[in-house]
């Protein structure tokens, strides 16, 4: 009796030891993590990222971070198709302003500059240039993160009236 007492409780214990280790060992990761995302210049207080668009060129894709989450700046060139639902103007210049995370289960899809696509490795989701879907079982667009222009800045975090208009015609 005495025995299987202590035995418990040392099991007991090994597991809290155990749960104590893994949760630790999760902040870690989760502090890792982070640090491999923090150091963006152009992340700003209040869930606010900034990012000037002044220097892209056509054809460039940016992914930048806002509130943990990936977000893909692609400047279009004549090759891509316009989309007044979809795009962003900047400066008189069309951008698609895209959460970087499949509509299907999650996956960060991949922008491929030949295809013209951005494209997703899990179960081979595809998006335009627009961020539309093109092909596979992502059930809608790439998301439009709320966002307000700014001159040549794109302001990731804070809604506009151009923002409202493209999210309702989704
Ligand atoms: S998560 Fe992208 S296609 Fe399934």
């Amino acid at each position: 009796m005495g025995f299987n007492a202590n035995r418990r409780g040392f099991i007991k214990g090994a597991g809290t030891a155990l749960g104590v280790a893994a949760a630790a060992g999760g902040v870690v990761a989760l502090y890792g993590m982070k640090r491999t995302w923090d150091p963006l210049p152009s992340v700003v207080a209040a869930g606010i990222t900034e990012v000037d668009v002044s220097r892209m060129d056509k054809g460039d894709l940016r992914r930048v971070e806002y509130r943990g989450n990936p977000v893909f700046i692609l400047k279009k060139d004549e090759d891509m198709a316009p989309n007044p639902a979809r795009d962003v103007m900047i400066n008189g210049e069309p951008y698609t302003v895209a959460i970087a995370i499949c509509t299907h289960l999650g996956c960060i899809p991949a922008w491929s500059p030949s295809a013209r696509l951005f494209q997703c490795a899990c179960h081979g989701g595809e998006f335009d240039a627009s961020g539309e879907v093109t092909f596979g079982p992502p059930p809608r667009a790439l998301d439009i993160p709320p966002f307000r222009i700014e001159g040549t800045l794109l302001v990731l975090g804070e809604e506009s009236e151009e923002y409202h208009r493209l999210v309702a015609q989704a």
